[in-house]
């Protein structure tokens, strides 16, 4: 199987391209517009057709690779049933298949992060988008979130699955690549609370800044920006 991660510096993104194998179809998981032709090297060395491209979310902190990859590719663009996008080809809903030859997905829809956060569970793996992250959680503060939704999302079904399950965010900012249902049960420190009101009071107190740019990528990214 090829499962390639990368890592978009600017945005400390997290895309992942996933093949059975070289010559093979692909899917491409939270890309990146300005790494695109990055992806469409990668692609052709490994001599892989992409046939499906994933967003987690609608992003804030960047805009996404998925339509100028739809432009040069014609794969289709996949993103869950609550996303504002007006341009995917599918919205998926939970608990849906997804499938590039014998590698398959299962969305879950988990909110929180936004109102759209879909996490994708593949066998051993779980892409969690920014609903759980590695010694962290996304952000509740905007697009729809909620840190309710979110302690239902992580506590009542990412961390039901089998505690082996390695899991794979669309970010990290501290070099973290991935981690793991147990490393995050035990060791996040958004999870060590006892009640949904204890979280909600972690969340509700972050005081972070707004991401820069987000109202111009966001719009970009329900809209369907191009190169
Ligand atoms: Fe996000």
């Amino acid at each position: 199987m090829i499962f390639n991660q990368l890592f978009d510096e600017k945005s400390h993104t997290y895309t992942y391209i996933i093949s059975s194998g070289k010559g093979r179809e692909a899917l491409i998981i939270d890309p990146v517009i300005e790494k695109t032709n990055e992806y469409l090297n990668i692609l052709k060395n490994l001599e892989l057709k992409l046939v499906k491209v994933i967003d987690t979310h609608i992003h804030a902190d960047h805009v996404t690779g998925l339509n100028e990859l739809n432009k040069k590719t014609d794969c289709i663009r996949i993103m869950g049933e609550t996303s504002p996008s007006e341009v995917v080809d599918i919205k998926v809903k939970n608990n849906e298949k997804i499938k590039v030859e014998n590698i398959e997905l299962i969305s879950i829809h988990t909110p929180g992060h936004t109102k759209c956060s879909y996490s994708f569970l593949m066998k051993d793996r779980v892409f969690t988008g920014d609903t759980l992250l590695i010694n962290g959680t996304g952000r509740t503060d905007f697009q729809g979130g909620s840190s309710e939704d979110q302690y239902n999302s992580i506590f009542n079904n990412l961390l039901k699955l089998p505690d082996e399950t390695i899991v794979y965010p669309s970010h990290d900012y501290n070099g973290k690549k991935y981690s793991t249902i147990i490393q995050e049960k035990k060791n996040n420190p958004r999870l060590q609370v006892n009640s949904l009101d204890e979280y909600v009071d972690v969340m509700n107190n972050l005081k972070l800044d707004k991401p820069s740019k987000m109202d111009s990528n966001v719009a970009a990214n329900i809209k369907g920006l191009t190169l």
